[in-house]
């Protein structure tokens, strides 16, 4: 396990924070984000995979609207629940009182004890951090003995099951992961989340599921996956739209490639997806 004292520079380094994306608790982000919850929820009946057993203490790193923390500490009214992020909850929340908030930048050394929760849960947000395999010892040091870490992260790309990808996809796709590599983060962090967490030797057990999250609703006679593949659709579309607007040109997202991407995930001839890494994980005893 390694300490804090070995996270490497970019980590201490609050400015370099390269999250692209608009304020999580306000306005369209907001909705955003909570409808993609929704969608995931109904799909998945459940908070996480996992097999918890009555945990006590909870942490969502990267809680962004409360979504998942709320349902979290729904779920488990006995435990503790605590929601980290750089943006503070929306404040017209009603919070069920076994949450505590922390703001925090994860970039810096986390203001917990080792060892100190039972669950640990982030999703959507490793592909926003720096230096992933030590992201994955910094969230292990958290966990006691046979606790849990549940790390969501999509592959943010879109794979066509026909291997017909057009240009607006390519080329959108071509320029935001050369903008994120050069922010020093992993998009398509995905797909490498479940050796990231066995080469951390931290696990005793490594799990995953992948949630295809299809464009298209064609693509699926499943009605909680096609409705959770229309919302990641118009999700998407928001993505970028913020993205644009917050990052501008550098991004490698225009108006022009905007259009071209939407025409294609609009195309009915399409099988178009985005897969969504579940993962769960057993610290070892
Ligand atoms: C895409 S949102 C996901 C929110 C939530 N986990 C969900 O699934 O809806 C990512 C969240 O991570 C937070 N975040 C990103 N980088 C961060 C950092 N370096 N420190 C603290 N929070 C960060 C953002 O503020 C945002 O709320």
């Amino acid at each position: 396990m390694s300490s804090d004292s070995n996270v490497p520079s970019a980590m201490s380094n609050p400015g370099t924070v390269p999250y692209p994306l608009p304020t999580s608790s306000r306005g369209a982000e907001r909705h955003r984000l909570d409808d993609m919850h929704q969608g995931i929820a109904r799909y998945m009946k459940r908070i996480t995979y996992a097999p918890l057993q009555n945990p006590s203490r909870i942490l969502e790193l990267g809680s962004g609207t409360g979504a998942w923390t709320i349902k979290a500490a729904e779920t488990y009214p006995a435990a503790q629940v605590t929601a980290a992020d750089m943006s503070p909850l929306p404040n017209d929340l009603n919070l069920p009182s076994n949450v505590t908030f922390k703001q925090m930048n994860f970039l810096e050394s986390f203001p917990f004890k080792p060892e100190s929760f039972d669950v640990v849960h982030m999703r959507f947000v490793m592909m926003h951090l720096p230096e992933p395999q030590e992201v994955v010892s910094r969230l292990a040091s958290l966990i006691r003995p046979g606790g849990w870490l549940l790390l969501e992260e999509p592959n943010h790309t879109l794979l066509d099951a026909n291997n017909d990808i057009g240009p607006g996809v390519r080329e959108l796709y071509k320029g935001y992961h050369e903008h994120m590599r050069r922010q020093g983060v992993d998009p398509q962090i995905g797909m490498r989340i479940r050796t990231l967490l066995e080469d951390s030797k931290e696990f005793s057990e490594v799990n995953e599921t992948v949630i295809p999250f299809y464009v298209n609703p064609k693509s699926t006679s499943d009605p909680d996956l096609q409705e959770v593949g229309q919302i990641l659709k118009y999700s998407m579309d928001g993505v970028y739209i913020g993205i644009m607007e917050k990052v501008g040109p550098a991004a490698g997202i225009s108006p022009e490639i905007m259009r071209a991407w939407r025409e294609e995930v609009n195309d009915p001839s399409k099988d178009l997806r985005l897969d969504m890494h579940m993962t769960w994980s057993r610290k070892k005893q």
